[in-house]
């Protein structure tokens, strides 16, 4: 346990690494180009950040329909803000894994179109991730409900809660997507388009329980692609809709897949 009493997911140590005719069967799919990943917590949970529906998971501590719905926000902003300022202390502290930056190699390898991401944490660019699609927005900043002006969401700026706008005095809130709230349009539809023609999907490090991210493969597997899931367990979808399971931790499996792909590209 951290000292926040929560257990990021990490890597599970006893997993079987995929072999390499798995890896090949993933790898042929993604030389066809017009790849598209899509993550979930499970990518950042070897960056310390922990998952939300693991065991010691985030929603454990923090019940979702008290702290990241926006009704629940609206009832008690002060409450929400507290969540937050420990969570901001976890973001402003990770940095990528090899998780991020396996897929920012794929995309400059022109492999990967685009990531997809549920996160928030904005490690996908950091790790040099060219075109992120921040589904759930993000948390590098803040905005407010009142003006619409947004700012920077820092440590510093929320020791006092909840945080008030510095032109109007409106309450801010956090610019990620909370339960209730639409996802913001262009995520919306620049996914679902991406999903339509990609060749090749590669679902990683999510629990596929929340919509509408969640359609995303459903949408892919639909028009044709190949859906490989990098995931340590297996979820609702792997026996059904995955056509390649790789189980395992998503920055074990994403720098072998991308040093398989290399390897390849080079012969
Ligand atoms: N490598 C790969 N997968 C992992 C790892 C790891 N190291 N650790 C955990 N996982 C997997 C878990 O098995 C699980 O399937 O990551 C997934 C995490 O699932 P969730 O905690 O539900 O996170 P996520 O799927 O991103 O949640 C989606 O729900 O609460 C909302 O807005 C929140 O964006 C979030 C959305």
């Amino acid at each position: 346990m951290d000292s926040n009493g929560l257990k990021p997911a990490g890597p599970s140590e006893d997993i079987p690494a995929p072999d390499a005719r798995q890896l090949e069967r993933a790898a042929a799919a993604i030389r066809k180009g017009s790849a598209i990943a899509v993550t979930g917590a499970g990518v950042s949970a070897e960056s310390g950040i922990p998952t939300f529906r693991d065991p010691g998971g985030f929603w454990r501590k923090y019940p979702p329909e008290e702290y990241a719905a926006y009704s629940a926000f609206l009832r008690d902003p002060k409450k929400v803000w507290k969540m937050w300022q420990e969570r901001a202390a976890m973001l402003e502290q990770a940095r990528p894994n090899d998780a991020h930056t396996g897929l920012a190699a794929l995309e400059e390898m022109r492999y990967l179109q685009a990531v997809i991401t549920q996160n928030v944490d904005n490690l996908h660019q950091e790790a040099g991730s060219r075109r992120v699609i921040e589904y759930h927005g993000n948390a590098r900043q803040m905005v407010c409900l009142e003006c619409g002006r947004s700012e920077p969401l820092t440590r510093s700026r929320i020791q006092e809660i909840p945080p008030k706008c510095r032109s109007c005095g409106g309450l801010m809130k956090p610019g990620v997507v909370m339960f209730e709230e639409f996802i913001p349009e262009d995520a919306l539809a620049e996914s679902e388009r991406l999903a339509m023609g990609c060749n090749s999907m590669l679902v990683a490090g999510t629990s596929a329980q929340v919509y509408p991210a969640a359609s995303l493969p459903q949408i892919a597997k639909y028009n044709g692609a190949t859906i490989i899931e990098i995931n340590v367990e297996p979820t609702d979808f792997t026996h059904d809709l995955v056509d390649v399971f790789l189980q395992g931790s998503a920055g074990s499996v994403i720098r072998r897949l991308t040093e398989h792909l290399k390897a390849g590209s080079s012969g």
